[in-house]
C-alpha cells in the first residue's frame, strides 16, 4: 500500500497553480451523456474520481478521446445502454449523476443504489423526488435503483427540502428534454452548479437562474456538441490557502476565481493571514500569521462557509491560541478526521455537529490514516507542522480529489514523499 510521509516543513513559499474543479468535471461529464455531437471539454482535472465517471460514459456507449491530459472529447450519439455497472457505482457514488441524463435522453435509467461512505448516509430522496415530480416512475428496492418515463418527462415546479448540490443537478439534467418549464425551488447555488448551466445552455438547453435559489429551465428537443472550460477547483485553492497558512508561508494561488473563495479569505483573515487580492480576480496571495488566532466556523451551503474546507480548517485551528469552534451543519458524520489529530496532540472535543478546538504550541507526528478525500488532506496539513514525521495511510480517498498534491507541495517546499510501503 502506498502512503504518503510528511515531515516539519519550512515555511511553504511560491506559486501554485489550481486545476479544474472534480465537483464541476463530474456532473458537466455526465451531462455530455446529453449531448450528440463532440463535446470538448478543458482543464478537465487528472483525478481517480474522473477516470471513473468517464468508464461508466464508456459502459454506456459514449466514446471518450483524450487530446491532452487535461482536455476530454466525448461523443455520445452511439448512447447504447441505460445500465450503470453497479462495480462502478460502487466505487464513486457521484456515477449517480448520470441518472439525470439518462432519463432524459433515453427514458429510462438503471443503476446500484449510491453507497453512503464516511461522512454520511448521502440519501438520494430528493432526486427522486426530482425525477417523479418530472412524471418518471421510481423502480427500487434494496440496492437497485430506476426509473422510467417512457413517453417523457414534463416540467414541473420541484421544491428541494435542502439545496442539495446534486440533487439540482440530475434534476436540472433530466428537464432539459422535459415537456414545458421546470422551476427548481430552493436550489443548490454553488458555482459548479452554475458552471454546469452554462455548459448545458453552450449545448443548446434553455436554462435560467443557476446560481440562486430559483432555476427554470424550459425543455428543447435536442442538445448538441459544444466546447467548455471547467472552472477552477475552488476546494483545491482552499486547501493551498490554508497550508499557506497554517505554514506560516507566503504563497501565490494561481488560476482561482477569488469570488468562489470569499468565506475561506474571510475565515483566513480573521486567523490573522494576510491575504492580497488582484484585480482580475484569478489568484491570491496568502500570507500566514506568525501567532494564529482561533475563530469560528460553520458550514452552511454556498455562499456560506464549505464544509468540504471544514478538515483542512480545523487542522489550521489546532494551532491557534485560543479556542476555536465548528459546527457541520451539512454532513452528520464529518469530524472522522478528529480522531486522527488527536493522535498528533491536537486538543479537541466534539459534541454532535460541534467540535471544540484548544490550541497547542505545536502538534507531534504520528501514523494516521486518510477516512475521507479532504479529511486525508487536513492530516497532509497538520503534519507539515507537527514535531517529526506524519505518515498518512488510505491515501486512496486523496487521490480522489487531488492530482499531485505532494508535488505541489514539494515544489513549495514542503517536506513530504509519497512511498510504497
Ligand atoms: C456534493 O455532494 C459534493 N460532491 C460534495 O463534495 C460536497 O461536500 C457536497 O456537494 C456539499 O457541498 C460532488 O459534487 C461530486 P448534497 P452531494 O446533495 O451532491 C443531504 C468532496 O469532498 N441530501 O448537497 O452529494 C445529504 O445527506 C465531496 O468533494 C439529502 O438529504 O451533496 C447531505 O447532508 C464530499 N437528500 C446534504 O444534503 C438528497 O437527496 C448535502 O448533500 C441529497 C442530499
Amino acid at each position: 500500500m502506498e502512503k504518503i510521509l510528511v515531515r516539519k516543513s519550512n515555511p511553504l513559499k511560491g506559486h501554485v497553480k489550481i486545476d479544474g474543479a472534480k465537483n464541476s468535471a463530474l456532473p458537466i461529464i455526465a451531462a455530455s451523456l446529453l449531448g450528440t455531437e463532440d463535446i470538448i471539454l478543458e482543464d478537465v482535472p487528472d483525478l481517480a474520481d474522473v477516470k471513473v465517471i468517464l468508464k461508466v460514459l464508456e459502459k454506456l456507449g459514449s466514446e471518450i478521446e483524450y487530446l491532452d491530459n487535461e482536455t476530454v472529447k466525448i461523443n455520445s450519439s452511439k448512447l447504447n445502454s441505460y445500465q450503470t455497472p453497479a462495480k462502478l457505482m460502487a466505487q464513486m457514488r457521484a456515477s449517480f449523476l448520470v441518472m439525470g441524463p439518462l432519463l432524459a435522453r433515453l427514458g429510462r435509467t438503471e443503476t446500484h443504489m449510491p453507497g453512503g461512505c464516511a461522512i454520511g448516509t448521502r440519501p438520494i430522496d430528493l432526486h427522486l423526488k426530482g425525477f417523479k415530480a418530472l412524471g418518471a416512475i421510481i423502480l427500487e428496492n434494496t440496492d437497485y435503483i430506476g426509473a422510467k418515463a417512457e413517453k417523457g418527462l414534463i416540467g414541473q415546479v420541484i421544491y428541494l427540502d435542502f439545496p442539495s448540490v446534486g440533487a439540482t443537478q440530475n434534476i436540472m439534467m433530466a428537464a432539459t428534454h422535459a415537456k414545458g418549464e421546470t422551476i427548481i425551488e430552493n436550489a443548490a447555488k454553488e458555482p459548479e452548479i452554475v458552471d454546469l448551466a452554462n455548459f448545458l445552455n453552450k449545448m443548446g438547453a434553455d436554462i435560467k437562474g443557476a446560481g440562486t435559489s430559483s432555476i427554470r429551465i424550459k425543455g428543447v428537443n435536442k442538445l448538441y456538441g459544444c466546447t467548455h472550460q471547467i472552472i477552477p477547483d475552488r476546494i483545491e485553492a482552499s486547501t493551498f490557502m490554508v497550508a499557506a497558512a497554517i505554514s506560516k508561508g507566503d504563497v501565490y494561488i494561481d488560476n482561482i476565481i477569488t469570488s468562489h473563495i470569499r468565506p475561506v479569505i474571510a475565515k483566513l483573515r480573521e486567523i490573522g493571514c494576510t491575504i492580497t487580492e488582484f484585480e482580475n480576480e484569478d489568484r491570491v496571495r496568502v500570507i500566514g500569521p506568525d501567532k494564529p488566532k482561533g475563530t469560528k466556523i460553520k458550514t452552511l451551503p454556498y455562499p456560506g462557509f464549505p464544509t468540504d474546507v471544514q478538515a483542512q480548517f480545523m487542522a489550521l485551528m489546532t494551532i491557534c491560541e485560543g479556542i476555536s469552534k465548528v459546527e457541520e451543519t451539512v454532513f452528520e458524520n464529518r469530524f472522522m478526521h478528529v480522531d486522527e489529530l488527536l493522535k498528533m496532540g491536537a486538543l479537541i472535543v466534539t459534541e454532535g455537529k460541534e467540535a471544540r478546538i484548544a490550541g497547542v504550541p505545536s502538534l507531534k507526528g504520528a501514523n494516521v490514516r486518510a477516512t475521507d478525500l479532504r479529511a486525508g488532506a487536513a492530516l497532509i496539513l497538520a503534519g507539515l507542522v507537527a514535531e517529526g514525521t506524519t505518515a498518512i495511510n488510505d491515501i486512496y480517498h486523496i487521490d480522489r480529489g487531488y492530482n499531485n498534491i505532494v508535488g505541489k507541495l514539494r515544489n513549495l517546499g514542503a517536506n513530504i514523499d509519497r512511498i510504497e510501503d
